[in-house]
């Protein structure tokens, strides 16, 4: 499983790029309100120069037209640039407009095995199953992951899974078993997956140790 980031935040994106570890980045609306005075389509531009790989960015238009226009200034940023798209009618219609054009799409906002198995036919490159907010209303958000990945292994589609709405460490470990392609996590999550009290002691008993060497 590969991770991208979930944040408009470019000093998170740095840090976790400066890891090695970043395939991506996903934003939404609601990450790029929490950047205030930032121009959307710059914000976009600069990470697409930082990250190599995709990085969304979402349509606000709830009609296929203003989605399909939206998508094209979108895209046209930088050749990374996925035009993210929510599971609506309208949404696949844009979603099938930018596949025919080889433009790369993530539809999210999907809850369900059927949305993503429709969303995939519309030619996403990615669907972004929300696993934290289906367990916020007593849904097992894992095993939505786990149905849609066998799904899709049986038809053979290769619509990659971007495990989205990832609320803490064990969303990611149980995503990755459940055969997500991807996790997309807040920088915050991302942070605590370094931690470990046996990694922090033994670093300290090293360095006790090495101060006490023979000789020093
Ligand atoms: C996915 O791409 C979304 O940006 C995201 O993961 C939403 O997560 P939330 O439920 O924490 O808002």
């Amino acid at each position: 499983m590969k991770f991208f980031i979930d944040t408009a935040n470019f000093d998170e994106i740095k840090e976790a790029h400066a890891w090695g570890i970043l395939s991506g980045v996903t934003t939404n609306p609601s990450l790029v309100a929490k950047e205030p005075g930032v121009d959307f389509h710059d914000r976009l531009r600069e990470i697409a120069n930082l990250v190599d790989g995709s990085v969304s960015g979402e349509v606000i238009s709830l009609d296929a037209e203003g989605m399909i226009r939206e998508g094209e200034e979108l895209a046209a940023i930088h050749p990374n640039i996925t035009v993210k798209l929510p599971m609506t009618p309208a949404g696949l219609q844009a979603c099938r407009h930018f596949a025919n054009k080889g433009i790369k799409t993530n539809v999210t906002l999907i809850f369900s095995a059927n949305q993503a198995l429709m969303a995939a036919r519309a030619g996403a490159t990615y669907v972004s199953p929300f696993i934290g907010r289906l367990d916020d209303i007593g849904q097992d958000g894992s095993e939505l992951i786990e149905t849609i990945a066998h799904m899709f292994t049986i038809h053979n589609i290769d619509t990659e899974i971007i495990a989205a709405s990832i609320r803490h460490p064990q969303h990611i470990q149980a995503a990755a078993l459940a055969g997500a392609h991807i996790s997309t996590t807040p920088f915050k999550v991302l942070q605590q997956l370094f931690n470990h009290p046996l990694t922090d002691k033994g670093i300290e008993g090293f360095l006790a140790d090495w101060s006490k060497r023979e000789g020093k």
